[in-house]
């Protein structure tokens, strides 16, 4: 029977499918039996570097006796002297994730469409379902392409936002500036996350002052390796920012966040050495598995990749990886049921990734047949 609590839970909350985030280190070495030093993570899209030396500083120096700025007004101006736009077009997250969730909830009333392009980024179908709205998931064509015209048809009276990631996140494509107008142009609310920028270094940001119905969203949990403090932040018309800003949490970015932002964006030097680094290794991670039998990589702009198995063999692949330590992203999205993303890990990471692959891979190819002694 159905306890009186239960009956007074917002009843389309008890739909929600939670949102599969990567678990901790602790749990992969209990899981793997590998020591949690030893463990390869390679599924959560995290910087292997870590932070700039700069913010581990200036952490040891917080007042964290003192509340955080609500206004955020020094992590604003640094943001926008970084994106090359005014302050009054920036908010500040607890993580991009953040913006997600209050974007939704500034936009969508219960029964409102939103609109994504599957396989996606999962959590704006999870925030939108939060929500309330009705999630609208147009397939990805050839080659994860977006189905633009797919996408537009769909659009009716009560769709309000179309999210867009660019680089996607796992299919690692972009989302074309012309396609992103396309979209603009039907004046619903079109979200591009570009979580991933910095390794793709291709931004519509600078639309933004053009369409009041754009929204970009960036993060410092990828280029600058902080997430674990979560920081993120959005570009918008200050007329979203405004209201934004009027609904959110007041101190929704902690005094450790908004010190690593800014302590971040005055290393950015130094951290964008490391995305160099990381693009360039992204890039012979991708030969490596191109060469692999068996594994199709995905061309990617991000910092992971995708890489297709033959049919039923992504679980046993994952799984042989788990046994040696090695993390990487599975899926239940069944576009996804054979396929695994690796994140970019540092040289030596990657190598050892590569190696299990092609051990792994040639050992399912080949099973060991009885009769053989
Ligand atoms: C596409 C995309 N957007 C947003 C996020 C969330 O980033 P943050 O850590 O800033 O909340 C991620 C994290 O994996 C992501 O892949």
């Amino acid at each position: 029977m159905e306890k009186k609590i239960e009956k007074m839970f917002v009843p389309h909350l008890s739909k929600i499918k939670p949102y599969e985030p990567a678990r901790p280190l602790e749990e992969q070495s209990e899981r793997s039996g590998v020591p949690a030093e030893k463990i390869i993570r390679l599924n959560a899209n995290e910087n292997p570097y870590g932070p700039s030396p700069k913010v581990t500083e200036s952490l040891s120096t917080l007042n964290a006796h003192i509340y955080p700025d609500p206004s955020q007004r020094v992590v604003r101006d640094k943001i926008a002297e970084y994106a090359g736009v005014d302050p009054s077009m920036v908010i500040a997250g607890a993580g991009s994730d953040e913006i997600i969730d209050m974007l939704l909830r500034l936009f969508i009333s219960p029964g409102d469409k939103v609109i994504e392009c599957t396989p996606t980024f999962g959590m704006y179908s999870f925030y939108g379902m939060i929500t309330g709205a009705e999630i609208v998931s147009i397939p990805r064509t050839d080659h994860f392409m977006i189905d633009v015209k797919g996408t537009i048809n769909a659009i009716d009276e009560h769709t309000k936002i179309l999210f867009l990631n660019s680089p996607n996140n796992p299919t690692g494509n972009l989302a074309s500036r012309e396609d992103v107008v396309k979209f603009l142009d039907t004046n619903i609310i079109v979200v591009v996350d570009e979580a991933y920028h910095e390794f793709a270094r291709e931004t519509v940001s600078d639309l933004v002052s053009e369409y009041e119905n754009l929204v970009v969203l960036r993060s410092f949990s990828k280029w600058a390796g902080i997430a674990g403090l979560r920081a993120g932040y959005g570009i918008m018309t200050p007329i979203i920012v405004n209201r934004m800003m009027d609904i959110k949490s007041p101190f929704n970015i902690n005094t450790a966040g908004q010190a690593a932002i800014v302590a971040s964006l005055e290393d950015r030097h130094t951290l964008l050495k490391n995305v160099d680094i990381i693009i360039n290794q992204r890039n012979e991670l991708f030969s490596s598995l191109n060469n692999i039998t068996n594994v199709k990589p995905s061309p990617s702009r991000g910092n992971y990749i995708l890489c297709e198995f033959p049919s039923g063999q992504a679980d046993l692949v994952f799984n042989g990886l788990v046994s040696r330590g090695i993390f990487v992203r599975k899926y239940s999205n069944p576009l996804l049921k054979d396929h695994l993303r690796i994140s970019v890990g540092t040289p030596e990471q990657n190598v050892a990734v590569v190696n299990s692959l092609i051990y792994l891979v040639n050992s399912l190819e080949a099973p060991v047949n009885i009769s053989d002694n």
